[in-house]
């Protein structure tokens, strides 16, 4: 995910652009640049590092002045953080210049095409090669710049949302998107464009969002909205009024950063696919494992160190790498791992869990496990981070920022790439028959769609939040799959509403915790039906003997659990495997929802941060 911001008018652009960057820094922060017409050429300034650091670097120069102007921050997809993979990005003559959101997947075969045809590449971007292309169709057309970015991205798969200028002609900025959100803001004689409407928002309250597929050609008096297609038409387009806040906008609607995570991970999670299944042709490509599969195969077992919600979903993988491809799997914290002296050689795989790949003791236990020659595999959300880095192959989740201090996409989206590690590994061994091997993708491929029906269920999930908001304590228990999914909804609790909460395997709660039953006390039951079902029914009737109150996530269509416990949530059916997928959903709800009735800072929870660089 990154931002794009970009201006043409009367005013100076750069002010206007930097301003618009700090408002879309929350869609990426790992560098940002600028790049304006200044009267006689385009000029740029390109920082690794957040704005702020940009505008230093700015302060240095003298010739950025000018009355047109792009800029980008950006969540590094292809090529670590760094100033030349920074956007803008320029065409081989200098003359074309662009900022781009998304992911070109057929980037490497269009790079090789232009480099037989003599194009050179200075950056790892997918968007140096997208804007070569478009400068090779632009020339080899003979055409104008509108009409050559129409022809490249019919060549293009992938997402984004680009903004382009030509030095040659300077009165007009060239946008398109698919996939990737992109919007003109509309004033008087000058137009802005954005990822969303923030970034303008002081200037205008007259927006067009531009749909899939479609592009427009901007000048300060007009712009002209094209379809992709070349044959089509041009049509007026519709433009919006803006009612909503400046604070309400950033978050896209939502009132916290954590609900509106909550509701991207359908989206987040097939950005994690993108690219790495075919369900029709039961094809699954990790590169990062592909390359390295033999290792894997002749591993005699797998480690996995995380922290927090990261270890939770280790412990997910610890059920799926057993259960699917039978290879035994230990799962540790990084703060304990690092200390222990673990017995660790030359044949083991490490496998490394994390969201911002920079906590400190997941880093230090990897270096750890380095040094005694174990074989890394890293799975980070930030692109370029230290534990990425430091591993020797891995998978990025590709999630998108995590604003939130409470994670929830990040976790979704490790186990998605985890699943798909457990499957693939399990057909290369030959565990599963290539009809069940389909089915396993086909079921993580419909996922998003089970989890919409999730966040449908909302209102259900906020009265049952309003009935357990005043508890001091909560146990949250959970069989299987279902476990980890347990202590990671009694995280989710505690770290944004206080309250006390722990997390059981359901059956261990006769050896201590029922003692704690009565009452005042909620006890929130996972008990789907592929999952231990008649076992966990005992467990509830435990409970209930005891006055315990039973929140319980139950199937759709489920009767028994309906019958005995206070309230039921209930989820879509799914193979054992998906469960946690689904069940962690409703927990992530009901931890907002009551930490939002009782008044805490859902973003920013006090005493915690987002990234523990810190032992
Ligand atoms: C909880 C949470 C933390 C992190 C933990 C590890 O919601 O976010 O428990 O999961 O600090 O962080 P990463 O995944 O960045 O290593």
């Amino acid at each position: 995910m990154c931002g794009i911001v970009g201006y043409i008018g009367n005013k100076q652009a750069l002010p206007i652009i930097l301003n618009g960057l700090k408002r879309l820094e929350y869609r990426g922060y790992d560098s940002s640049g600028v790049a304006t017409y200044n009267g006689s050429t385009i000029v740029s300034c390109k920082s690794k590092g957040k704005i702020n650091k940009l505008e230093k670097s700015i302060a240095k120069r003298k010739n950025l002045n000018g009355k047109l102007g792009i800029g980008h921050t950006r969540w590094a997809t292809h090529g670590v953080p760094n100033d030349i993979n920074a956007h803008p990005q320029f065409s081989n003559s200098n003359n074309l210049c662009l900022v781009h959101n998304g992911i070109i997947e057929n980037y490497s075969s269009i790079k090789e095409s232009l480099i037989k045809k003599g194009y050179e590449f200075h950056s790892e971007t997918d968007t140096e090669v997208l804007v070569n292309l478009i400068e090779f169709v632009k020339e080899k057309e003979n055409v104008k710049l509108g009409e050559a970015v129409q022809i490249a991205l019919q060549k293009v798969v992938g997402a984004y949302a680009i903004a382009v200028i030509d030095n040659n002609k300077p009165d007009e900025i060239v946008v398109a998107k698919l996939g990737s959100p992109l919007c003109i803001g509309v004033g008087k004689e000058e137009h802005f464009i954005g990822s969303d409407a923030t970034p303008f928002l002081e200037f205008t309250k007259k927006v067009i969002y531009l749909e899939d597929g479609e592009l427009a050609v901007i000048r300060n008096h007009k712009s002209t909205i094209f379809r992709k297609t070349k044959d089509d038409t041009t049509f007026s387009p519709v433009i919006n009024n803006l009612e909503l806040s400046l604070d309400k906008i950033e978050k896209q609607g939502f009132d916290h950063y954590m609900l509106k995570e909550i509701y991207e991970q359908p989206k987040a999670i097939r950005d994690t696919l993108r690219g790495r299944i075919i369900a029709e042709k039961g094809v699954i490509k990790l590169s990062g494992l592909d390359d390295y599969i033999d290792k894997f195969l002749s591993a005699k077992k797998i480690t996995i160190i995380a922290c927090g919600t990261s270890w939770h979903s280790a412990l997910v993988a610890e059920y799926m790498f057993e259960k699917i491809a039978k290879i035994p799997v230990e799962v540790e914290y990084a703060s304990e791992f690092r200390y222990r002296e673990p017995v660790i050689g030359k044949e083991d795989i490490v496998l490394a869990i994390s969201q911002s790949g920079e906590t400190a003791d997941t880093l230090a236990a990897i270096k750890l496990a380095k040094e005694k020659g174990a074989f890394i595999y890293g799975i980070c959300n930030v692109v370029g981070s230290s534990i990425a880095r430091e591993s020797d192959t891995g998978s990025y989740t590709h999630a998108g920022p995590e604003i939130g201090v409470a994670s929830t996409k990040a976790f979704t989206t490790q186990m998605t790439v985890l699943y798909l590690m457990a499957v693939k590994l399990s057909k290369s061994k030959g565990i599963i028959s290539e009809q069940i091997y389909r089915k396993y993708i086909l079921e993580i491929s419909r996922i998003d769609k089970k989890i919409h029906k999730i966040l449908a269920s909302n209102d259900i999930i906020k009265k049952v939040a309003k009935k357990i908001k005043g508890s001091k304590n909560c146990l949250y228990l959970g069989r299987g799959y279902n476990f980890p999914i347990a202590l990671e909804g009694a995280l989710k609790l505690k770290e944004i509403s206080y309250i006390h909460a722990e997390g059981y395997p359901a059956a261990e709660m006769k050896h201590g915790p029922i003692a704690l039953i009565d009452k005042n006390m909620p006890t929130i039951v996972i008990a789907t039906n592929k999952i231990n079902y008649d076992k966990i029914v005992s467990n509830i009737q435990e409970i209930k003997s005891r006055k315990g109150q039973i929140i319980a996530i139950v199937s759709k269509g489920d009767k028994e659990v309906k019958k005995i416990a206070d309230y039921t949530i209930e989820v879509p059916d799914s193979i054992e495997s998906i469960t946690p997928f689904i069940t962690v959903i409703p927990l992530q709800l009901l931890s907002y929802h009551i930490a939002v009735m009782l008044g805490k800072n859902v973003d920013q929870p006090r005493n915690l941060a987002k990234s523990v660089t810190v032992e």
